[in-house]
């Protein structure tokens, strides 16, 4: 009994230990070290998105495809040299993610009071919440401490990040592969309340999908074009058609109104599984918000890199 109990008490002390050395991350990471961090990120947030409203949904954006390709890691800072290829021009990033040079901002902004204390990966994790917030949307404390990585995975880039021609079975099967389940999906599609999308990725859904409103699908044809034409391919239009500087919840009235602009969003709500939780959410920013906010945290967690591993990048396009 007594060799039980000690065996007890030296397996509860191991879990213990085991906790404390398997880094987890936390809201107070820098309180000591850069305690100033989050200020800085959104005084320079505020600015970007002053100039360019845009920019709030980029950043958010950058925050996403970092994270569904190896982690939340500042991977897709990486520029590409002769020696190294990057994730900058995987097929769902080239021509199109944008926001680096906010980044780099931010990076100097906070390398100037904190010399080498905050990784690229937590300033794109307080950026994208801080744009957020800014847009009008929910507020999440963001959990710190991640490092940042000295690879980058193009080949993942283009297999783990999902294409608006996805049907809703793939984009649940994308996020499951993260770890996250069908609701964190769509909450987190929510983003698409802001930003702009190049008619090359909408251009199938308008002229060949059915489940459009017509007069939806006519303004959009407007600036276009067939494929016939063979022009076009990056003119914007906005993934909210309602309001698309605005954090809230209009892109789940459009989808209800079948005015979704992308396949994949429109898959949200034809049909299937994420029906009711659409609905809901067009019903309720509150509990798109709060939804969002959870999923932003789940996302913020795939596999950081913490402790002794990778590195705080001096600059983020570059390993050090
Ligand atoms: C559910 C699967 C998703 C698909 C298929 C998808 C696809 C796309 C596509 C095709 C664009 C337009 C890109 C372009 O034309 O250059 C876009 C833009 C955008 N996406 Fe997604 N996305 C998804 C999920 C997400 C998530 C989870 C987030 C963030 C949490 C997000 C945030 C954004 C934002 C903010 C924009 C606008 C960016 C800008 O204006 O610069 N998306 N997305
Ligand atoms: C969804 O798309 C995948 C990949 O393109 C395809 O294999 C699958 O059959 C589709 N599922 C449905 C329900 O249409
Ligand atoms: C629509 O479908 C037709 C027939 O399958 C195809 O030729 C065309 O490229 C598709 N896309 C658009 C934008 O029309």
């Amino acid at each position: 009994m007594a060799s039980m109990m000690k065996q007890f008490v030296i397996f509860a002390l191991l879990s213990l230990l085991a906790c404390t050395t398997n880094a987890q991350l936390s809201t107070f990471f820098y309180s000591r070290t850069c305690s100033n961090v989050q200020i800085i990120v959104r005084n320079t947030i505020r600015q970007a998105i002053s100039r360019e409203p845009r920019m709030g949904a980029s950043i958010l954006r950058l925050f996403f495809h970092d994270c569904f390709v190896n982690g939340c890691d500042a991977s897709i800072l990486l520029d590409d040299t002769t020696s190294f290829t990057g994730e900058k021009n995987a097929f769902p990033n080239r021509n199109s993610i944008r926001g680096f040079e906010v980044i780099d901002t931010i990076k100097s902004n906070v390398e100037a009071t904190c010399t080498g204390t905050v990784s690229c990966a937590d300033i794109l994790a307080l950026a994208a919440q801080e744009a957020v917030v800014l847009l009008g949307g929910p507020s999440w404390r963001v959990p710190l401490g991640r490092r940042d990585a000295t690879t980058a995975s193009q080949t993942a880039a283009n297999t783990n990040l999902p294409p608006s021609t996805a049907n809703l079975s793939t984009l649940i099967t994308l996020f499951a592969a993260q770890g996250l389940n069908a609701r964190d999906m769509t909450a987190l599609s929510g983003a698409h309340t802001i930003g702009q999308a190049r008619c090359t990725t909408f251009r199938d859904h308008i002229y060949n999908d059915t489940n459009i409103d017509p007069t939806f699908a006519t303004t959009r044809k407007a600036t276009c074009p067939g494929p016939a034409s063979g022009t076009g391919d990056d003119n914007l239009a906005p993934l909210d058609v309602i309001s698309p500087n605005r954090f809230d919840n209009g892109y789940f009235q459009d989808l209800v109104a079948r005015r979704g602009l992308l396949h994949s969003d429109q898959e949200l709500f034809n049909g299937g599984s994420q029906d009711r939780l659409v609905r809901m959410y067009s019903s309720s920013f509150r509990a798109f918000a709060n939804d969002f906010a959870n999923a932003m945290v789940k996302m913020g967690n795939i596999s950081p890199l913490t402790g002794s591993n990778g590195e705080i990048r001096k600059n983020c396009r570059l390993i050090n």
